[in-house]
């Protein structure tokens, strides 16, 4: 048995029209102030010993038999006759029931632990309030969990269970409302609980000062190396190609040259690419001029390029246009102070367990992005090399800049991560304003898990619902919360379903 009369306070009963889902219930009177949207509740149905059914409680509404919505009375011309003798409000709620615990009853062959709830709870059943659900956590299966806040009312620790970490997390709110604070707690959590992570900060003041505080390895974005393909790409985004037009043919293959004349693969535009027998030679015959990325030098690259590969004048021309206006010197000149390869990058996560990126330091966005998909896609060299699950999620704040539909590289590698990286551990965790505008299908449809607050767009609650059971929690609901409260719904919860959490205490 439950000890409920310590735990939990008797609230009401169960109506009639209860079903295994959802059970109606009046309210006691003395109780109409105690119970609040969210609480969490048990019934307990007679029929069945040492089961209860584990709930929260929405739609608490207030009713009166005689003041009915749809009928005129003479009381509303006077008021000041409607003493309190004569109106009889009470207080019916809807329980929606989440699972059903079992106590070692016979219903679950005497076992203790959380089910799924079949049985309707009979009408007359007893609902309590619990006061403290702690109690909870030892009928929950979980080898291993990590905590970031109390469930609000009845202060559980809700034990979210780390094993659905690599099935994707996102965090999602109206500016805030505690989005970047509740994920520099799951980063620390989840360091803790042993898992790897590259953390990309997007304008250095989310997490750079707590990866001071807390002895985390910080890496100016600037210094790290984006691999010729990625810059490729980078350009044309500037140049505002399309990823279909021939023009971005030649950007890459003009990308790809300069590349090679930097490292003395090759020894003048023109000859670029030119099968040569045996192997490249290195170094000989290196052209001084190209060891630096320089723009002048690449435009005139890119005319030679493009012409040997057959465009005329006046694509040339275009080309050299929309770089010369379109793309800054500097988006050269930094990759020359380029010295840390992703792929070290990656490595020194997986050796300190947190490295923060400061992104800050880079002024394009589009740079911002060529990184975030260099790292990305550097992972999967390690995974291919080692064969094995790397325990390694890349955490992106302001996942807007990164993870919509028009972000380039950076979203096509994000959303790879989303789609296959789960069975190498390899997991992302995206935090942004809005669901349905930020984050592009192929990654939000991916997302196990889901920490949400006030939303700035009325159609992302809709939007959540099309993936992950939300239940009742309704605009109505979301409008209620303030800073600092986040429901959690999907895989890591072990109630599967919605609960309101307040999110602890996070200094920088
Ligand atoms: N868990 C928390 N602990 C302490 N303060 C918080 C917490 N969550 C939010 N805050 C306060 O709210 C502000 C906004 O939080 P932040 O995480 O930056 O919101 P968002 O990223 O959603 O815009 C913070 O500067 C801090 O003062
Ligand atoms: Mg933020």
């Amino acid at each position: 048995m439950l000890p409920l009369a310590r735990i939990a306070k008797e609230v009401g009963i169960v109506l009639s029209g209860a079903n295994a889902l959802y059970a109606p219930v009046a309210l006691r009177r003395d109780a109409e102030l105690e119970v609040r949207e969210e609480d969490l509740v048990l019934i307990y149905d007679d029929r069945f010993e040492n089961y209860y059914m584990l709930g929260v409680l929405r739609w608490v509404t207030r009713y009166e038999p005689f003041l009915r919505r749809a009928t005129h009375n003479v009381y509303i011309e006077h008021p000041e006759a409607l003493n309190t003798d004569i109106v009889m409000p009470f207080t019916n709620a809807l329980v929606e029931i989440y699972a059903g615990i079992c106590d070692g009853s016979p219903l679950c062959g005497g076992r203790q632990g959380i089910d799924s709830n079949i049985y309707a709870p009979t009408p007359s059943s007893k609902v309590y309030k619990l006061i403290d659900a702690s109690l909870l956590t030892k009928y929950l299966a979980i080898s291993k969990a990590i905590h970031v806040g109390v469930h609000k009312y009845s202060k559980w620790r809700l034990p979210l269970d780390v094993h659905w970490v690599p099935y994707h997390i996102g965090v999602f709110g109206a500016t805030g409302t505690g989005k970047s604070r509740l994920v520099l707690k799951l980063v620390e959590e989840l360091s803790k609980a042993g898992f790897n992570l590259i953390v990309f900060d997007h304008s250095g003041v989310d997490y750079v000062p707590a990866a001071k505080k807390l002895g985390w390895e910080v890496v100016d974005a600037n210094e790290i190396v984006i691999p010729p393909l990625v810059f490729a790409q980078t350009i044309s985004e500037l140049m505002g190609l399309s990823s279909s037009s021939t023009l971005k043919d030649y950007v890459d293959l003009a990308t790809v040259c300069y590349d090679k004349l930097r490292r003395g693969e090759a020894s003048n535009p023109s000859t670029c690419f030119q099968q040569v027998s045996g192997v490249v030679k290195s170094g000989g015959n290196k052209v001084q001029k190209y060891e630096r990325w320089d723009k002048q030098l690449f435009r005139e690259v890119l005319a030679i390029v493009a012409r040997r590969f057959g465009a005329r004048d006046h694509t040339v021309y275009k080309l050299t246009v929309l770089l010369d206006y379109y793309v800054p010197d500097y988006v050269f000149e930094t990759m020359n102070r380029r010295s840390v390869e992703p792929i070290e990058l990656v490595e020194r996560a997986l050796e300190k367990h947190v490295v923060v990126v400061d992104l800050s330091s880079e002024r394009n966005v589009e740079v911002k992005r060529a990184i975030v998909a260099s790292i990305a896609s550097s992972v999967w060299s390690i995974i291919y090399r080692r064969l094995e699950p790397i325990k390694l999620g890349l955490v992106i704040d302001e996942a807007q800049n990164y993870a919509c539909e028009y972000c380039g590289n950076a979203a096509k590698e994000l959303e790879t991560v989303a789609r296959e990286g789960r069975k190498w551990g390899y997991f992302i965790i995206v935090a942004s304003q809005r669901i349905a505008k930020d984050i592009r299908p192929g990654i939000r449809s991916n997302l196990g898990t889901v920490f949400f607050s006030r939303l700035q767009s009325r159609n992302d609650l809709q939007e959540l619902a099309g993936y992950l059971d939300l239940g009742r929690v309704t605009e109505a609901s979301l409008a209620m919360l303030s800073r600092r409260e986040f429901y959690v719904a999907g895989l890591m919860n072990p109630l599967r379903r919605p609960l309101l959490l307040h999110i602890d205490e996070v200094t920088l």
